[in-house]
């Protein structure tokens, strides 16, 4: 991995982000918050920047990276939308809801963006220092989540400094991610379809469709490459759905428990949600070599925190 970049650090007025989209124009990668987790972004028709990007992260070429725009009407330059498509996007962005859509052959994106395949993941950010700096560069920005590939994805400037510096040319220091888990992601072809519970509830998309979404697996489902089990990963073992803890490990709490760390006593899964990566960050801080969690509930966003913690559990 390269180690030899000086990473400049960007504040979040407009003269600090038209430098910060400058370095995107000359090819550059640049770390930026979004409502989500921070991302780091590069121009996603430049070949040469993507391929820097994949490098930087460690990550395998065949995982597909999320484009980032301003509207839905920039979006149009890149994907097709149907119907189901235009109600999700009129519904939800700008938001953390990433939609799976047909490339368009006249699209300028690079085909290391998509790893060759003929859709497009995109979506508009909710966030204003991603939204000022989308608008500052003015044209598609992909951007995976700002860490090297398998690990914890950061939710903090903190995180993405002690991630990434020396790896990558700047970071927007945009303080802390309000969401704190990565966005959804459904395609609308063949079939409406999750490919990743995240930061906007399920049921929240499946009540402005009127109807279940598709689970990737299903027959005739799409899958999101690149949902590799072993991900998220602290540098402990991680122990699901505990109530009980055994000598020598370390309790992430969730409700009314005596716990090292809780993601929130009081139960609330929004909060519990923006907690969970600096939490798991602050487990590798603590040396944390067998983490015990508490149960969750599955619905609302607590299926998107059981979907990350079960692959931070998965073997490696
Ligand atoms: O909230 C987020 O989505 C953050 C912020 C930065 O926007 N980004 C993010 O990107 O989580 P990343 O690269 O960590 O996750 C991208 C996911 C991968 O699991 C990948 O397989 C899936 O999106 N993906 C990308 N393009 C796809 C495609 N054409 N079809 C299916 N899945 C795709
Ligand atoms: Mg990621």
């Amino acid at each position: 991995v390269m180690n030899n970049l000086t990473t400049r650090i960007f504040a979040t007025d407009q003269a600090e982000l038209d430098a910060a989209a400058r370095v995107l124009a000359g090819g550059g990668l640049v770390a930026f918050p979004t409502e989500t987790v921070y991302g780091l972004g590069v121009d996603a028709r430049n070949s040469d920047a993507v391929a820097r990007l994949y490098q930087a992260k460690g990550r395998p070429s065949f995982n597909p990276l999320i484009v980032h725009v301003g509207s839905i009407e920039a979006a149009k330059q890149f994907v097709e939308f149907d119907h189901t498509a235009l109600v999700l996007a009129q519904a939800f962005w700008p938001g953390a809801l990433t939609l799976v859509l047909p490339l368009r052959r006249d699209s300028a994106i690079s085909p290391l963006v998509t790893a060759g395949l003929e859709t497009l993941a995109i979506r508009v950010p909710d966030h204003s220092v991603a939204n000022g700096l989308l608008a500052a560069f003015g044209g598609p920005v992909a951007a995976p989540s700002a860490n090297p590939s398998g690990q914890v994805s950061p939710t903090k400037f903190a995180h993405v400094r002690d991630l990434m510096t020396g790896r990558i040319d700047g970071i927007v220091d945009g303080g802390d991610c309000g969401v704190g888990l990565e966005s959804t992601i459904v395609a609308t072809k063949p079939t409406p379809t999750l490919l990743r519970a995240g930061g906007l509830p399920v049921e929240a998309i499946e009540a402005a469709l009127g109807y279940d979404l598709a689970l990737a697996g299903d027959t005739s489902a799409p899958s999101s490459p690149g949902q590799l089990a072993s991900h998220y990963a602290p540098a402990g073992t991680v122990r699901l759905n505990a109530q009980t803890v055994e000598a020598g490990e370390t309790l992430l709490g969730f409700g009314p428990v005596d716990a090292a760390l809780n993601l929130s006593p009081s139960g609330d899964l929004i909060h519990a949600a923006a907690r969970l990566f600096d939490a798991l960050h602050q487990l590798n801080a603590m040396g944390a070599a067998r983490i015990a969690v508490s149960p969750i509930p599955d619905h609302g966003l607590g299926r998107a925190i059981n979907d990350r913690l079960r692959r931070a559990a998965a073997p490696r």
